[in-house]
């Protein structure tokens, strides 16, 4: 697996890991309709990206990262695994994107490191996955990268406005299965109405879903293992076309 050098936030679904294996992006413009922690563009940081994004809180983090100086990214504090966010005089957004990294790949932020921060090392040197000394290095030369960016608190169906220059579409909605975990989840998408307008995308369309998802012919792409107890394994799959 690709080391990933630009990363925003561990995030459950996130496509850091994998985003090597979806085509490369043929525009100037990438357009993530369903953000999250924007696995893609953090591939590309030099694009024009633009993001929406329905919840607040991820929303939240998305804009303070791009309104961050790498100084500021440097100034926040690592949180001792005894003390938890609210300890720290900080705005809610930056405690939002700390506690995205206290615990791996989960849908809402922590408070707390979690007991596997310090499993493997000793705080504040942890590994790369959890708010350490590496951790907070690399996300003051993430947001260094990205403050070209723009991000909306909107949903997906908005981003409709920039459908008039051709751009790379990177569409990765909940899952239609697996996507209910999410605070803004699977069931408030209407799937034959999102694959329909995924038909309709000026210029590259990229969509995710995972195998068996028929909303649109998707064909696979690759094998992913799980994270945690059962690291159950799934195929991703994709739906592309430039047009
Ligand atoms: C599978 S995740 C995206 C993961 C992302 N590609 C990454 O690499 O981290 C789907 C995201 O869509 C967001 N979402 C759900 N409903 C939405 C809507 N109606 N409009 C915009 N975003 C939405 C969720 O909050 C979640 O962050």
């Amino acid at each position: 697996m690709a080391k990933v050098e630009t990363v925003l936030f561990g995030f459950f679904g996130s496509k850091a890991r994998i985003a090597p294996k979806y085509p490369k992006p043929i525009h100037d413009t990438i357009i993530e309709p369903f953000a999250g922690a924007a696995g893609y563009a953090c591939l590309y940081p030099h694009k024009q990206v633009i993001l929406y994004e329905k919840d607040e809180i991820i929303a939240g983090v998305l804009d303070f990262l791009i309104k961050s100086e790498p100084e500021d990214i440097m100034n926040l504090p690592l949180i001792p695994p005894d003390k938890n966010v609210d300890d720290y005089d900080l705005c809610q957004e930056a405690k939002w994107a700390i506690g995205y990294w206290m615990a791996s790949a989960k849908q809402n932020p922590n408070k707390r490191l979690s007991k596997w921060a310090t499993e493997k090392r000793e705080w504040p040197n942890l590994t790369m996955n959890f708010w350490g000394t590496d951790c907070r290095i690399r996300l003051a030369k993430t947001v260094a990268k990205i403050g070209h960016w723009k991000v909306y608190h909107e949903s997906w169906e908005n981003s409709e406005r920039h459908n008039d220059t051709p751009a790379t579409w990177f569409i990765d909605p909940p899952y239609i299965k697996e996507g209910k975990w999410y605070r803004k989840s699977n069931k408030f998408i209407n799937y034959d109405d999102l694959g329909e307008w995924c038909q309709t995308r000026n210029g590259q369309t990229i969509v995710c879903e995972s195998k068996g998802a028929e909303w649109l012919p998707f064909e696979d792409l690759c094998e992913l293992k799980g994270i945690g107890k059962g690291r159950k394994r799934s195929t991703e799959v994709i739906w592309t076309r430039n047009s």
